[in-house]
């Protein structure tokens, strides 16, 4: 098939990629000249295992191309894909800004039939407001279905999961485009995946309703984290005996300094609006937010009650990224946090594995603020080590080395990535999140 795919971010790139690498010919269109830049040499703008290596081999296969004209992605295909961000403007709702723009100019060059998909994730009901802008802007006599195909990979391992969905959820409004999904489906179907085809605008609650629940869960186990850490068990334990239990399952059962990144913060504050655009309350959601935030406030001040006093002493962060596995620092606790030591005098040596570029970009520098390019060299006469990203190779440090290079080995673990009882034989003071 031929589709087109608009946006490369993590989801447009990593949906063209995919689609190529499926067998169909794909354009994925990008506003961004330097994305393009770098895209067109072959190399991709955001890290994700396995993503650079399939779009290579199918930029060399001649199966994916980049523009940056909207008209040419609008003639190249009758499937099109809105990839673009939708982030959260000032008043916590999401800004549909990006797809209100790719609508207008799809249906200025739009010239016959068109299947316009909403991946991107957008309120519920923005289908319609693609479909009125489609209407006031295309030709008249055009047909044209919007649908909805909400996007669920994880950032970190976003090629598997875009090859492996745990569900494929289409909303849409006629048989037409059921048919048309059912054909870029296919291989997955054949493998025994079945399409979830439902309204268009349950599709697009089901995206948010998805990500608030995780969030919730989070918040849960951290709420669970502040009374374990009170009467001194370790929350590790009732996260595990509870999700246990096949009804409620471990994933995201863990405790730490809550979720960040470009999607659950945001999604969870657009349901929240979205809500009271209706005139309800979503107070489960206020307080899962809540908990949240709290948690990077919590840790901070569990830093400053263990040095006392934080100014001028040298402390190492490890890991910048919302999570492991990824570059993206948006919305990371991290962000939060270092600010945070910052304002409290400390001097920082900061290490992430992949996202300190990223994270350059949004802190100036400072003579408080150093980044270097290995882990064992932000600890050298550091007063404690602070963990803020699970990374595999943190887990997997040399504790002894690590001990050696520290002034005092103090370490608050913002993940809960160690074993206390191995840490403390090895002489660490160690602190983790509800434990
Ligand atoms: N990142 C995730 O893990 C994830 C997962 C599921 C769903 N989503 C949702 O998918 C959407 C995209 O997220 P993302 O993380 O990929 O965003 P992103 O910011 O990484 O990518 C969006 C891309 O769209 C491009 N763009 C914007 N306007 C354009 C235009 N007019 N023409 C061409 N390109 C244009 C931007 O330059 C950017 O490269 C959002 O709604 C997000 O909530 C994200």
């Amino acid at each position: 098939m031929k589709i087109t795919v608009i946006g490369a971010g993590y989801v447009g790139l990593v949906s063209a990629v995919c689609f190529a690498e499926l067998g169909n010919k794909v354009l994925c269109v990008e506003k961004s000249s330097s994305k393009l830049d770098e895209l067109s040499r072959g190399m991709s703008p955001i890290q994700e295992p396995g993503l650079t290596e399939i779009l290579d081999k199918n930029l060399e296969e001649g199966r994916i191309r980049f523009s940056d004209s909207i008209k040419e992605g609008v003639d190249f295909s009758k499937v099109i894909f809105i990839c673009v961000g939708t982030p959260q403007s000032e008043n916590g709702m999401a800004d549909l800004s990006q797809v209100e723009e790719v609508s207008r100019q799809i249906a200025m060059h739009m010239g016959e039939y068109k299947l316009i998909i909403e991946k991107s994730t957008v309120p519920v009901k923005t289908h319609e407001l693609i479909r009125r802008t489609i209407k006031r802007y295309a030709r008249e006599d055009l047909e044209f279905d919007v649908a909805s195909n909400p996007e669920f990979l994880r950032e970190g391992f976003a090629v598997y999961d875009f090859m492996n969905p745990d569900r494929i959820v289409i909303g849409v409004e006629s048989k037409r485009a059921v048919e048309i999904f059912q054909e870029i489906y296919q291989p997955f179907t054949e493998n025994g995946n079945t399409l979830f085809v439902t309204k268009t605008s349950a599709a697009e609650i089901i995206k948010y309703a998805s990500n608030s629940f995780l969030a919730i869960k989070i918040s849960y186990i951290n709420m669970l984290a502040d009374l374990a850490e009170k009467v001194g068990v370790d929350v590790d334990m009732i996260a595990e005996g509870v999700g246990r239990d096949k009804r409620i399952g471990r994933d995201f059962l863990n405790a730490g300094i809550g979720y960040g990144g470009s999607c659950l913060p945001k999604d969870v504050n657009a349901f929240i609006h979205m809500a009271e655009n209706y005139g309800l309350d979503f107070g489960l959601l206020k307080e899962t937010e809540k908990i949240n935030l709290n948690r990077r406030k919590q840790f901070l001040e569990k830093v400053e009650k263990l040095l006392w006093i934080n100014r001028d002493k040298k402390i190492a962060v490890w890991g910048l990224a919302f999570k492991a596995n990824t570059d993206d620092v948006r919305d990371a606790p991290s962000l939060g946090i270092v600010k945070g030591l910052l304002e409290t005098g400390a001097q920082l040596c900061l290490y992430d594995p992949e996202a300190m570029e990223n994270f350059k970009t949004i802190f100036s520098e400072s003579k408080k603020l150093n980044y270097v390019e290995d882990k064992y060299d932000a600890l050298h006469e550091s007063e404690a080590l602070l963990v803020l990203t699970e990374w595999d190779e943190f887990k997997e440090a040399d504790l002894k080395r690590i001990k050696e290079l520290m002034k005092l080995p103090i370490v608050v673990d913002g993940r809960n990535i160690f074993n206390r009882d191995k840490m403390e034989s090895e002489g660490f003071e160690y602190h983790g999140m509800g434990r």
